[in-house]
């Protein structure tokens, strides 16, 4: 029997996500959506689901590829997938006939189906290497103990950025006895070496996650073959659980809006900052958002300054850039450009340049 329309829409959206996968480093996931793009699916809850797929199941739609290699990883995390766990690490990269059969096995389990239901959620802490030297170039600036307010946050992790130890271009900073210690890539000279004193963090997602109770969802997503990022995330929520933080259910546009209306102490910064977050908060509140910090930037002083750090992508850039308006005086400055995941830092922003 032909394909439907959905499923066809379906395998092409593992198509594009095992290019992705392939370009961001995870030759394994690479090869699992490659196999579900082109293989027949057994007969299965999962198989009726993905060929009825109501939606756009592509990778900036509905993202059901992530949705399946999500749950598929997370089976193989729980023990519950043992013929899928021996083509993960820290096995090599199986034959695409043994992967594809163990994927076949692990369709048929009714129970895999429930990760369909829940789009992918990530926290990617190696994006805290360009956050913490943004966060630097603040400090540098404006050298008075700091309150971060932290948009789109998932679970909270970078908002404990500073508790995180970091060699940032042989600049040895933040928490050296920290369970988590990142060393980027780094290209340029090193970011500027002052202190960042944090008072206050706070943040806000739509769908806030807890370190302690999604530990294994947030680690599910996690490409299984990307052995820095998995270790990196296990040594964050390790940080997470003695290290709690506030952080709110809502809408960005409306939270900070909120926060900025409250009275600022004199003597303190303010740091608001998202990674790759923007993008998927409604126009309109990305308006409001922008607006109501520059309204708060119109207002500051030397006495009460404030940041709007960003590592996003934009349209006309290849790969995401971080950058940073700080007011009083409202410049904006490129620090740097960056690796998705934050593994490689290409900084811009020179050791002492305002
Ligand atoms: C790709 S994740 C990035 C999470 C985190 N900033 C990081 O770098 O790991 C985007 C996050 O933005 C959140 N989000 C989307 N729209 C939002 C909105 N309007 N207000 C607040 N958070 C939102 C999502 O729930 C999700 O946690």
């Amino acid at each position: 029997m032909p394909a439907s329309a959905a499923e066809q829409a379906v395998r092409a959206a593992f198509a594009e996500q095992a290019g992705w996968c392939r370009s961001l480093g995870s030759p394994l996931t690479a090869l699992v959506c490659d196999l579900l793009a082109e293989r027949p699916w057994p007969e299965s809850v999962v198989a009726r689901r993905l060929s009825e797929w109501p939606g756009d199941p592509r990778p900036s739609g509905d993202a059901v590829p992530l949705r399946l290699c999500g749950g598929l990883h997370a089976g193989v995390r729980s023990g519950a997938l043992s013929a899928l766990a021996e083509c993960y690490p820290p096995h090599v990269l199986p034959e695409r006939e043994q992967l594809g059969s163990a994927i076949d096995e692990a369709i048929v389990l009714p129970a895999l189906a429930e990760c369909l239901d829940r789009p992918p959620q990530t926290n990617e802490v190696g994006r805290a290497n360009a956050l913490f030297a943004g966060a630097l170039a603040f400090a540098d600036r404006f050298p008075v103990p700091v309150v971060l307010f932290e948009l789109g946050a998932s679970a909270g992790l970078n908002l404990r950025m500073d508790r995180f130890g970091y060699d940032l271009g042989g600049l040895r900073t933040g928490d050296p006895a920290s369970s988590l210690q990142l060393k980027p890539a780094w290209r340029g000279p090193p970011p500027p070496d002052s202190r960042v004193e944090v008072i206050e963090r706070r943040g806000v997602d739509l769908n806030p996650l807890d370190p302690v109770t999604d530990g294994d969802r947030l680690m599910a997503f996690v490409w299984a073959d990307q052995a820095d990022r998995v270790a990196q995330l296990e040594a964050a929520l390790k940080v997470a659980r003695t290290h709690p933080v506030t952080l709110d259910k809502g809408d960005a546009a409306d939270w900070i809006e909120a926060r900025l209306a409250e009275p600022q102490r004199a003597g303190t910064s303010r740091l608001v900052y998202h990674s790759i977050a923007l993008q998927y908060f409604a126009p309109e509140s990305q308006q409001r958002v922008a607006a109501a910090i520059e309204r708060s930037g119109k207002a500051a002083t030397p006495a009460t300054p404030i940041g709007w750090l960003r590592f996003e992508r934009s349209p006309d850039d290849q790969d995401p850039t971080l950058r940073l308006r700080s007011w009083p005086g409202g410049q904006d400055r490129l620090l740097a450009t960056c690796h998705p995941h934050g593994g490689t830092i290409n900084w811009l922003g020179g050791a002492r340049g305002r």
